[in-house]
């Protein structure tokens, strides 16, 4: 062995590596950010050793003690990371022996670096499912506040980005609150599915030492010890559901975000942001972008990227572990990074917004978004068949659309012109207000309804 041969397999090596070499191969830059959760392996796995006879208790004791200074050198920012030393597993290991010596050498005892891998990978990526449950917690909780607001402010429902019928700005915070619901729930699934330990598969055929896997599985939270050796070293699948899950949550967001750069445009002004979550221009005095909502808008960029850049690297790759798989982290830091900071940013702007309800209202008054309940009025009151009310109604659309007006404005005259049943009473049906609160089926727009759906969710919040 050449003093420059690695001191982890230098045996059957005459020379070390080229420079390029261990650039291409070193994941330490950035696999450093697992560097509790490979700790709390170790600690796991030699205390399981001693358990089971296959270690002493005193190189074990030895092992762990070690480990925890270990711990508070890179916690304190003391330890210096060694890219000739690979990764963060070797990094710890070779620092661990120049702190208690010839132990050091046993905690390798029926494990490989493949098992080890996959589990501190676990869990970095279950940490990120219990913080990304509680972000979006948070940000439902937020729009929980903007809901019971305004649980009965009128503003237009639109479809096409057209306005279509009134609706409720409680009702509207409440679909986020639902669909943030469905990502909070799938973290916890992928979570669930996620927790499962891969220590004790070894390099890959499971090891010929007594091990308990169930023991350590036990210790690091783990529900049981994955069962076949193979998949626990050679599957991803935990951080491309966590990575799935981020791009849907992504997207949800970056639609949240979208509607509040739209509605804080000076030709929406349904919503004020506050000015800690908006920039200034530096040309333009008047200006006040919302520069976090175009950000959190834009973050589904990275994290489906990130999702797509693993699935292709994980594609095709024969049993089961091949050195391609160093490549899942960054994109995973990366998009778990990136999804934490876009709901951080969206909780902000949520809890610091503030809704113009003249504004809502005004719109909702406009483009004849009563026009549903006029054709629905002439079902239930004149008996006619719902297409032919849809026909009636459009004609009464375009009359008015021509003398500048809104439905509410025609004469009962130019009503009866396009229908002879059409009454007075038609005009009841053709405020906003009443529009919204006619929407009283299950999931409605009522604000009856969205009071519901508030109290229940605040209660599953709480
Ligand atoms: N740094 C490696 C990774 O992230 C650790 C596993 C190395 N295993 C091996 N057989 N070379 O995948």
């Amino acid at each position: 062995m050449t003093d420059d041969a690695n001191q982890m397999w230098g045996g059957r090596f005459a020379a070390g590596p080229d420079a390029i070499m261990e650039a291409i191969n070193a994941s330490i830059s950035f696999d450093q950010r697992m560097a509790r959760q490979d700790i709390d392996g170790s600690r796991a796995h030699a205390a399981m050793l001693a358990a089971t006879g296959i270690l002493t208790d005193s190189d074990a004791n030895a092992i762990r003690e070690g480990l925890l200074t270990v711990l508070s050198e890179i916690e304190t920012g003391a330890f210096q990371f060694k890219t000739a030393l690979e990764d963060i597993h070797m990094n710890v290991e070779a620092r661990l022996k120049e702190l208690i010596g010839d132990p050091a050498g046993r905690l390798h005892t029926g494990r490989s670096r493949n098992d080890q891998v996959a589990t501190d990978f676990r869990l970095w990526v279950r940490g990120q499912c219990d913080a990304a449950q509680s972000a979006v917690k948070s940000l439902q909780t937020a729009l929980l506040g903007q809901a019971e607001a305004g649980a009965d402010w009128v503003m237009p429902g639109f479809t096409h980005l057209q306005t279509a019928q009134p609706v409720t700005w409680g009702h509207h915070m409440m679909a986020y609150v639902e669909m943030l619901g469905r990502d909070a729930a799938r973290f916890a699934d992928a979570r669930a599915r996620m927790n499962e330990s891969p220590l004790g598969a070894a390099a890959l055929a499971g090891t010929s030492f007594p091990i308990d896997r169930d023991m350590t599985a036990k210790a690091l939270g783990f529900d049981r010890p994955m069962a076949n050796s193979l998949d626990a070293v050679a599957d991803r699948d935990f951080a491309l559901e966590f990575l799935s899950a981020a791009s849907i949550c992504a997207m949800h967001l970056s639609r949240l975000a979208e509607e509040l750069v739209i509605w804080s445009s000076a030709q929406f002004r349904f919503v004020t942001m506050s000015d800690r979550f908006s920039t200034g221009s530096s040309i333009m005095p008047q200006k006040k972008n919302p520069d976090a909502a175009e950000l959190t808008r834009a973050k589904i960029g990275r994290i489906l990227g990130a999702t797509v850049g693993l699935f292709t690297v994980m594609k095709g790759l024969p049993m089961t572990y091949s050195k391609d798989m160093q490549e899942d982290k960054e994109q995973v830091f990366d998009a778990a990074d990136n999804l934490m900071l876009a709901m951080a940013a969206m909780d902000g702007m949520v809890r610091d917004m503030s809704a113009n309800p003249d504004a809502l209202r005004a719109a909702a008054s406009s483009g004849f978004s009563t026009a549903t309940d006029l054709a629905d009025w002439l079902v239930r009151e004149a008996g006619l068949p719902f297409r032919d009310a849809h026909h009636v109604t459009g004609t009464l659309v375009a009359m008015a659309e021509k003398d500048g007006k809104d439905l509410p404005d025609l004469s009962l005259d130019q009503m009866k012109s396009a229908h002879p049943a059409i009454t007075e009473a038609v005009y009841d049906v053709l405020g906003v207000d009443n529009s919204v609160r006619s929407r009283t089926s299950y999931g409605g727009t009522a604000p009856d309804q969205v009071r519901v759906q508030i109290a229940r969710w605040k209660e599953k919040l709480a």
